[in-house]
């Protein structure tokens, strides 16, 4: 297993050093990031809004977007992006699922084709208290790619925060697959706070098993986690 291990207890350097990791990308060549929503990713996205990093040339994939909710919808995953790093960092393009489509099972399709249209350089991950990444939640097959899946009641009330009431957090989602997030050359995890040790502590185990998805990413040859989390 290829997963590199880094404790940052003060969150700013966590960030500090996501940050410096896409650098390293761009200065490398990277022009195709994975991103992912989520509160974890908020701190990180304040920090590339506020550097002198350029996207313009880049493409980015987004992991998933609510089935339901229509883009301009202030939760959607389409608002969160524009509203947190695009309108200040504009890509060249930029790709989410269209979870209002007429077909989203199409649409899940569609955007798989288009996955493997692109080759992403780093993609970056978030964990739920469950251990899904992405929308794929405790089950799921490693061989999943894109597709319209079921939220499970412990993810829709970890997102009800975001929302009025628990009724209008959607019930379904378009996510990347596990296989198809697997195709990424370099893998970034964010995970902070006591509410991801289990799922943390459970990759580092390095038990892969699909009732935790984020183990399958023991089985990935470059992964580098950030966590605030010590681990003993
Ligand atoms: C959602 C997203 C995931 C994200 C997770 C954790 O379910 N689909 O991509 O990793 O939430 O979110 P947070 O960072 O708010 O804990």
């Amino acid at each position: 297993m290829t997963l590199n291990l880094e404790v940052w207890e003060d969150k700013n350097d966590l960030y500090s050093r996501a940050e410096e990791l896409f650098s390293a990308q761009l200065k490398n060549g990277a022009t195709t990031f994975g991103l992912a929503t989520g509160g974890t990713m908020i701190p990180l996205y304040e920090k590339l809004r506020n550097s002198s990093l350029d996207f313009s040339h880049c493409k980015s994939v987004n992991l998933d977007e609510y089935v339901g909710i229509p883009q301009g919808h202030p939760e959607s995953y389409y608002t969160f992006m524009q509203h947190h790093l695009f309108e200040a960092k504009p890509f060249k393009a930029t790709y989410i699922p269209n979870g209002v489509a007429e077909d989203v099972h199409a649409e899940a399709l569609r955007y798989e084709d288009l996955l493997k249209s692109l080759t992403v350089d780093m993609q970056l991950l978030g964990v739920g208290v469950n251990g899904h990444i992405g929308f794929n939640e405790p089950g799921t097959s490693f061989h999943s790619e894109t597709d319209v899946v079921e939220l499970t009641v412990s993810t829709r009330s970890a997102n009800a925060r975001y929302f009025d009431t628990i009724d209008e957090v959607p019930k379904q989602a378009i996510t990347m697959g596990i296989a198809s997030i697997m195709r990424a050359k370099c893998i970034l995890l964010i995970a902070v706070g006591e509410e991801k040790r289990t799922a943390i502590k459970a990759l580092l185990r390095g038990d892969v098993t699909e009732d935790i998805p984020v183990t399958r990413l023991c089985n990935h040859p470059n992964v580098i986690v950030l966590t605030d989390l010590k681990m003993n």
